[in-house]
């Protein structure tokens, strides 16, 4: 791939937007609805399950920023302490992140410099957003799981990657046991993904998993636990 993928706007079915990525016949959600999906798979089935004050999450691919707005929106509904931590490859240019409609769609026009204060955090480096929600983007390669060596261990793990069988790279046994590693006790992972071959590894590498009711559109999804 080449160190910026180039994408196109698309709105999505409950009328939030998402890209599409030409080369790979891809897109970043759901087509379905991209808030719809990304709140049921990562905030109802991941977050929300973890009963912590103060909660570690990791990313598998920060992309729109969609994930990482939910979570700080969250953050301050349920008074949470998060540190996230989202792990990016491709960062999208400023202006593409300028045009995707989640603060509209989601509240309101005030949300909007909060929207892009995500993108426009550097990388590598922390920084608080809020009181309650700091954000540390890292640009790596996520498909050598070297690249995942880090001091912090998370409370939730949001998986998403592109489909495997668009990008079968991110979705192997070594990266799995990586994530496992990087895993506190009672952890959660969750994934839009319901392959058995990836429910099997993700069992393999040691959580227990579940399949779960999907966002519309979509039958199952996966959640797995550190028990
Ligand atoms: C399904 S999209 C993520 C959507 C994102 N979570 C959001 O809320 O918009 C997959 C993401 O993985 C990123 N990606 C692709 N290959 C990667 C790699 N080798 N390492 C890290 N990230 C990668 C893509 O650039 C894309 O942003």
């Amino acid at each position: 791939m080449n160190s910026q993928l180039k994408t196109k706007l698309i709105t999505t079915e409950d009328g939030s937007h998402s890209l599409y990525v030409p080369h790979l016949n891809e897109h970043y959600h759901s087509t379905h609805g991209a808030i719809q999906e990304s709140r049921h798979v990562y905030i109802d089935t991941g977050l929300n399950a973890c009963k912590l004050e103060k909660i570690n999450v990791l990313e598998i691919g920060f992309g729109t920023g969609l994930n990482t707005f939910l979570t700080l929106m969250e953050s301050e509904k349920t008074n949470k302490v998060v540190k996230y931590t989202s792990l990016e490859l491709y960062p999208l240019a400023i202006e593409s992140a300028k045009q995707l409609n989640y603060a509209e769609q989601l509240t309101d026009k005030k949300r909007v410099t909060q929207f892009l204060d995500l993108h426009k955090a550097p990388w590598g480096k922390e920084v608080d957003i809020t009181p309650n929600f700091s954000l540390c983007k890292i640009e790596t390669d996520i498909s050598n799981p070297n690249n995942l060596d880090t001091t912090v261990h998370y409370d939730v793990i949001y998986f998403d990657a592109f489909a495997p069988e668009k990008q079968p790279e991110m979705w192997t046994q070594q990266i799995f046991d990586k994530l496992f590693s990087l895993s506190n006790k009672n952890a959660i992972i969750t994934t839009y993904c319901a392959k058995g071959v990836v429910r099997r590894m993700l069992q393999s590498a040691g959580y227990k998993m579940e399949r779960l009711p999907g966002p519309p559109g979509k039958r199952e999804i996966l959640r797995g636990r550190k028990v």
